[in-house]
């Protein structure tokens, strides 16, 4: 079988089903996909360019980050602070701090300047394996600027070897412009943003923040609604600091996903289940606003919802670019098990951003994207906190980093 790399020597976890382990295995790649995986003992005699011992190494697959706000200006270092000495994020929020504050930092800045701002962090992330990135808009609250953050999104992939998948975020905060006036924002954004979006093809997905200090129920729908208009996915921030039945709402439109869920109700974890929409938990954000009501991990297994795990990395509430860390904190703050923090930034991950049939598993046909560890077994890639076992990194059949 003729190809251009093939690795042997590899522990694999494929993700295809669970882990997915096959201890003596091999991969392929033609082109920047995979062109054959499985047991060395049913390999046929590869004609290849390049052979890679992996020596043992475990393979994943590249890591994906399914909820990010990577491109923002400035940063929130002075509220952190005030929130040491005993502010809430909510009391930050309302003074005019919080998303606002990023907003105004990320008005000011240019297209350029934002990638450049983005890109120390984005590094962080491929550090660590990741291959796939979601990244929101959702700081520029107007028309102009929310293109500008999208198009800041897309350079992204220009400069370095990663997939990135970009989220209109526009219902995020309420811009001082409209103050007093969220329904007048909502047309702005329904009417005017998602078709110019649209129409630049900026977005793979549609999302909005569905709480007291974001939207209601009735403006996410009108969201929802718009975006649906225009054959755009959509995602939701739900139930993250209260309980609006945003999960629900979401499942109504097939969301992708929903997005932090610490309260959740039955009901809308039922809703969810049927519509197939992804549970993305955010254990980064739950840590840094120190939430203390943990998202209902259970219940979500027991319906079958699909799980996925993201940084969420973002100013206010998750300054966190480390994927690792993410499954650590999902295993100790939310008592995920090893299997299912492996899916949730593989697997579950690229269900969450729709690319399923591309990514998220080492299977013949997707991208080859790889993650090679110098670890003896997956649970180390939980258990150990700020410690980065990556070997090497493969992007499309590539190898773009080893150790
Ligand atoms: O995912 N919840 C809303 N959006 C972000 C926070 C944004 C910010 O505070 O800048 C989140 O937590
Ligand atoms: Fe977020």
């Amino acid at each position: 079988m003729r190809c251009d790399r093939v690795w042997r020597n590899a522990r694999l976890a494929t993700l295809s089903s669970g882990l997915g382990v096959i201890e003596r295995g091999q991969v392929a790649s033609l082109g920047d996909r995979i062109a054959w995986v499985g047991d060395e003992a049913e390999a046929p005699a590869f004609e290849a360019t390049e052979e890679i011992d992996c020596e043992g190494r475990w393979v994943t697959p590249g890591l994906i980050d399914p909820h990010t706000h990577l491109i923002h200006g400035g940063d929130r270092a002075h509220e952190f602070e005030l929130r040491l000495a005993g502010a809430s994020y909510e009391e930050i929020a309302r003074a005019g701090g919080g998303i606002v504050s990023t907003m105004q930092a990320t008005r000011a800045a240019s297209e350029a300047e934002l990638v450049r701002a983005a890109l120390p962090r984005l590094d962080a992330l491929l550090a660590e394996g990741v291959t796939t990135v979601e990244v929101k808009s959702g700081y520029g609250l107007s028309t102009a600027h929310e293109l500008k953050a999208l198009r800041a999104a897309r350079a992204l992939a220009a400069r370095r070897p990663v997939t990135i998948r970009t989220t209109f975020l526009g219902a995020h905060a309420l811009p001082p412009e409209f103050a007093g006036d969220p329904d007048g924002y909502i047309d702005l954004v329904c009417s005017e943003m998602i078709p110019a979006v649209a129409a630049e093809g900026l977005a793979d997905a549609v999302d909005a923040f569905c709480e007291g200090i974001g939207f209601t129920i009735a403006q996410t729908r009108r969201v929802f609604e718009a975006a649906a208009s225009h054959g755009l996915p959509v995602k939701l921030h739900a139930e993250q600091l209260s309980n609006l039945h945003g999960a629900a709402l979401a499942a109504e439109f097939r969301a992708l996903s929903a997005d932090h869920l610490e309260h959740l109700d039955d009901a809308g974890i039922a809703a969810m289940a049927k519509a197939g929409t992804v549970a993305t938990l955010l254990p980064g954000a739950y840590y840094f606003v120190r939430e203390t009501k943990v998202p209902p991990i259970a219940a979500l297994r027991a319906a079958g919802v699909p799980i996925a795990l993201a940084t969420d990395c973002n100013p206010g509430t998750s300054p966190l670019t480390s994927p690792l860390l993410v499954m650590n904190m999902a295993a100790t703050l939310f008592r995920l098990t090893v299997d299912e923090c492996l899916a949730g930034v593989t697997r579950e991950a690229a269900r969450a951003v729709g690319l399923l049939g591309e990514a998220g598993t080492i299977e013949a046909g997707k991208r080859c994207d790889l993650a090679i560890w110098d670890i003896e077994r997956p649970a180390e890639l939980v258990y150990r906190m700020g410690f980065n076992p990556l070997h090497a990194r493969v992007f499309g059949g590539k190898t773009t980093w080893t150790r």
